[in-house]
């Protein structure tokens, strides 16, 4: 399904920056011990999320049932959530579908409506997009799984107003709900207005919630095969629960950021060769700046860590960032993500034989130079001493994509236990959000509000 080739990370292709077999056994006891913790806290409902490829038959069924009664009643699903609750369907539809899906008809979209995913609270950006749906033929999808965060509540109230206006009594059927059983504004609104809901479980976060109907009921509106990317998932999942950590790729991905962290690589990049991954990397961008970076670890120590994410898109970026990899610092791990079989073949013509410098392109296929170039990026940048791995898919499908996102998300935890963090809070996104709640004077927000009045006034020397 995925194959992890680590090469590059080694002394034996790297020279002195590269990591040797025995810094690998020298923290075996480490690896041990976060392996172990890994199977406990499954075991205490703690990673609920690990079970997501196994736990949700019914609802599966529930979400292809719901979306064949509605797909030919809509032209447009359109997600309002952010973070956690944005990026992994943004990721899925652009991985799996036609990278145009919006413009095909709705014949060519096999009956499925468009998605649109409004993941900020910039007035422009919505209005505009009012500017283009037809009310009458939108569902909205709001996923919050605190069921408060203020620009997905705050898209929803704006929405609900507009479709009642419209729409009268039917607006309801217009607004489907995901997000935590119990907690929060949107289940008590959800129950109270009679909006049809999906369920985030409890022990499943934002972040790690894709597998969930967070990304499950997105994907079904776009046609997207949901059983087959549980499927990839619980292939992963199983290696995680059967395999050694030699034969975990997962776990192995987790090891060498680790140990590449403590080298000063305070950089991840993620760089796939492929336009349809490309939104896997906000996503994994996401998923390891917010897991991994914590100012305290468990002991309660002051500690600072994380890496920061960069994203980046093969070729494309050959022509702006690869100069910096190369030549810059040595404080990245680049990860090239390939794919053996793009969906399409596409062959230059063998015209302008007589120049040589354009001639030795006739007859190559895009396929062919895509790989190529991939493979030269990961020369240059081994023969310049930088550390950097690649993970190749067979194809992209929605198994495939199963795989990889699970990948990913055990690959963050496993790292969470290595660097003895809770790869699973947030308070530094909380700070922000209980900041704007107490600037809007938030009942409740009393005491924050104080603490942001009695900040260093800003100087007027200093804005120019
Ligand atoms: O990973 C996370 O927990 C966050 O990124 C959340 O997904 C994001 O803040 C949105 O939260 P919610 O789904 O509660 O609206």
């Amino acid at each position: 399904m995925l194959k992890l080739d680590y090469n590059n990370m080694m002394y034996e292709s790297l020279g002195a920056q590269g990591i040797t077999q025995n810094d690998i056994d020298n923290l075996l006891p480490k690896i041990d011990t976060a392996t172990a913790t890994m199977t406990i806290k499954l075991e205490e409902g703690k990673m609920d999320w690990r079970n997501l490829p196994f736990n949700q038959e019914d609802i599966v069924k529930d979400i292809l049932a719901y979306v064949e009664e509605m797909k030919t009643e809509i032209d447009a699903f359109v997600v309002l959530g952010i973070g956690g609750s944005a990026l992994g369907p943004m990721a899925v539809q652009q991985a799996i579908n036609h990278p145009y899906y919006n413009e095909l008809s709705k014949e060519d979209r096999k009956g499925f409506p468009k998605l649109y995913v409004v993941d900020n609270v910039d007035p422009e950006r919505l209005v505009y997009l009012f500017n283009i749906l037809d009310m009458k033929k939108t569902l909205f999808n709001v996923i919050s799984k605190s069921g408060s965060t203020s620009e997905t509540m705050s898209q929803f109230m704006i929405i609900k107003e507009r479709l009642e206006k419209q729409l009268g009594k039917n607006a309801k059927n217009h607004i489907v709900c995901t997000t935590d059983k119990e907690k929060g504004n949107l289940i008590t609104i959800a129950k109270n207005e009679g909006y049809k809901t999906f369920i985030i479980p409890s022990g499943v976060g934002g972040r790690f919630s894709e597998l969930s109907p967070v990304g499950l009921l997105p994907a079904a509106f776009c046609g997207i095969d949901i059983q087959a990317l549980l499927d990839g998932a619980a292939e992963m999942e199983k290696i995680c629960r059967e395999k050694t950590f030699k034969n975990n790729s997962a776990y192995m991905y987790a090891v060498l950021h680790y140990i590449g962290m403590h080298r000063g690589k305070n950089i991840s990049v993620m760089m796939p060769y492929a336009d349809s991954l490309k939104y896997i990397s906000d996503w994994y961008a996401q998923l390891w700046a917010e897991s991994l970076g914590k100012k305290y670890d468990i002991h309660g120590k002051v500690v600072n860590v994380g890496q920061t994410p960069v994203k980046a898109l093969g070729a494309t970026d050959q022509h702006s960032q690869v100069q910096l990899y190369t030549e810059g610092p040595f404080d990245k791990i680049i990860v090239l993500m390939g794919v053996e079989e793009y969906r399409e073949t596409i062959t230059i013509p063998k015209i302008y034989g007589d120049m040589p410098s354009l001639g030795f392109l006739g007859g190559v296929t895009h396929n062919q130079l895509i790989q190529t170039e991939q493979v030269a990026t990961e020369y240059a940048l081994t023969v310049a001493g930088k550390m950097n791995m690649t993970i190749t898919l067979p194809h992209v499908n929605p198994k495939t994509l199963g795989f990889l996102l699970h990948f990913f998300e055990i690959a963050t935890a496993f790292a969470g236990e290595l660097m003895e963090i809770d790869a699973f809070d947030q308070p530094g996104v909380e700070e922000g959000k209980n900041a704007t709640y107490a600037l809007f004077g938030r009942p409740g927000y009393e005491e924050k509000k104080k603490e942001l009045d009695t900040r260093t006034p800003k100087e007027e020397k200093y804005i120019i």
